[in-house]
C-alpha cells in the first residue's frame, strides 16, 4: 500500500469522526451515511483504485480499506443510537403522564361545588316556604320564547344566542336559553298560590371566559298568589342572599328590560373590588304571561327572579374564573 492512500485514509477517517459527532439529526445522520458508505465515497473511490495495484500492495490496502471501512460503520452506529436514544427522550417527554395526581391514600369523593351550591339554594329556599319544579332542558319555541312574552322575531329574542335542536319545524325545538320557561310549566300544572324555585341547566352559544360558559346553570323563582307587590319581590331577593351569603352583603336593583317582567329590574352585588356582579334579573311577572300559563291577571300577581347558580358559587367561594368550574381538575375541586 502506498503511504500516499494511508495517509488519505487516515485523515478522512479523522475527518470523518468529526463529521458524525456534529450531527443532530437522524436525517442527516442518513444523508452523512450515504456520503461515507455510499458509491461515491472515498472509500468505494479507493477500493476502484485497488485494481491497478500489484499483489502485495493491494493485499494491503485492501485490508486497510476494511478497517476504514469497519471503523465508519460503527462511528455512524454509535452516533444512531444515541441520537435514536434522544429522539425517545424527546417523545416521552411530550408524552409524559403527570402521576402526581394518583395518590395512594384513599379519600372520600365529594359532590360537585356546583351541585353542592344547587342544594344549598333548594334549601334556602324550601325554608322559606317554596317547592321545587324542574323542567326539560330540550324545550320548544312556545315555552322558552312565546309564552313569556316575546313576540316572533322580536329583538329580545337576540338577547339569547339560542342553540337550535334539528327537530320538527326550524326553529321550532331548542336548548333552553334560561330557566323561565319552567315558570310556564308551573303556572299550567299548578294552581296558585305558587310559590315555586326552578333550578337547571340552560345552553347558549357564547364563548367560555371568566363569567361564561355555553352551559351553566340557573335557578328561577316563581311567587304567584293575590296582592303581591314589587315589595315582596325585593324583600325575598335580599332574604335570599343574606342566608345564602350568612353575612350582611351590599346589594342594589337596577332598571332593567325582560319581557316576561313589568316592570323589571337586575340584582346585582358588591364585589371586594368595588364592582358590580350581576347575579339575577327579576321583577313583576307581565299580565300576558300569566295569560300564557293560563291565569287570569285580575286575580293573580306575582314576581319572578332568575340567579346565575354558578355565579352564586363563585361569589360565596371566591372563585374568580366561571371556568375553573367545569375544568374537572380534582386539586381545584376537592378545595370545596
Ligand atoms: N331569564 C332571564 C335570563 O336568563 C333572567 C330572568 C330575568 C329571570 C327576570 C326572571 C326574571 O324570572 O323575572 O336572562
Amino acid at each position: 500500500m502506498t503511504s500516499d492512500l494511508d495517509q488519505h485514509l487516515t485523515r478522512h477517517l479523522a475527518e470523518a469522526t468529526e463529521a458524525v459527532a456534529a450531527v443532530v439529526d437522524l436525517d442527516d445522520l442518513r444523508a452523512l451515511d450515504a456520503e461515507l458508505l455510499g458509491k461515491a465515497s472515498v472509500v468505494i473511490e479507493a477500493r476502484r483504485g485497488l485494481a491497478a495495484m500489484d499483489a502485495e500492495q493491494r493485499k494491503d490496502a485492501g485490508r486497510r480499506l476494511n478497517e476504514v471501512r469497519a471503523a465508519l460503520e460503527h462511528l455512524l452506529a454509535e452516533r444512531r443510537s444515541t441520537l435514536e436514544a434522544e429522539a425517545r427522550a424527546v417523545t416521552l417527554e411530550a408524552e409524559r403522564l403527570d402521576l402526581t395526581e394518583l395518590d395512594t391514600g384513599r379519600r372520600l369523593g365529594h359532590r360537585h361545588v356546583v351541585t353542592q351550591t344547587w342544594e344549598r339554594l333548594e334549601d334556602i329556599f324550601v325554608g322559606m316556604g317554596f317547592t321545587v319544579a324542574e323542567g326539560p332542558e330540550i324545550e320548544d319555541e312556545w315555552h322558552n320564547f312565546g309564552a313569556l312574552n316575546f313576540p316572533p322575531d322580536h329583538p329580545a329574542r337576540d338577547m339569547y344566542d339560542t342553540l337550535y335542536v334539528d327537530h320538527g319545524e326550524p326553529g321550532s325545538t331548542l336548548l333552553r336559553t334560561h330557566t323561565s320557561p319552567v315558570q310556564i310549566r308551573v303556572m299550567e300544572s299548578t294552581e296558585p298560590p305558587i310559590y315555586s324555585i326552578m333550578p337547571g341547566r340552560v345552553f347558549r352559544s357564547d364563548t367560555a371566559d371568566a363569567t361564561h360558559m355555553p352551559v351553566f346553570h340557573q335557578i328561577e323563582g316563581l311567587v304567584v298568589d293575590r296582592g303581591i307587590t314589587f315589595g315582596d319581590m325585593a324583600g325575598t331577593m335580599d332574604a335570599f342572599t343574606k342566608a345564602y351569603f350568612g353575612r350582611e352583603f351590599t346589594s342594589r336593583l337596577r332598571p332593567s328590560y325582560f319581557p316576561f317582567t313589568e316592570p323589571s329590574a337586575e340584582f346585582d352585588i358588591l364585589r371586594d373590588d368595588g364592582s358590580w356582579l350581576e347575579l339575577a334579573g327579576c321583577g313583576m311577572v307581565h299580565p300576558s304571561v300569566l295569560q300564557a300559563g293560563g291565569l287570569d291577571p285580575e286575580i293573580w300577581s306575582g314576581f319572578a327572579f332568575g340567579f346565575g347558580l354558578d355565579r352564586l358559587a363563585l361569589m360565596r367561594h371566591g372563585i374568580d374564573d366561571l371556568r375553573e368550574l367545569f375544568r374537572n381538575d380534582h386539586r381545584f375541586l376537592s378545595q370545596f
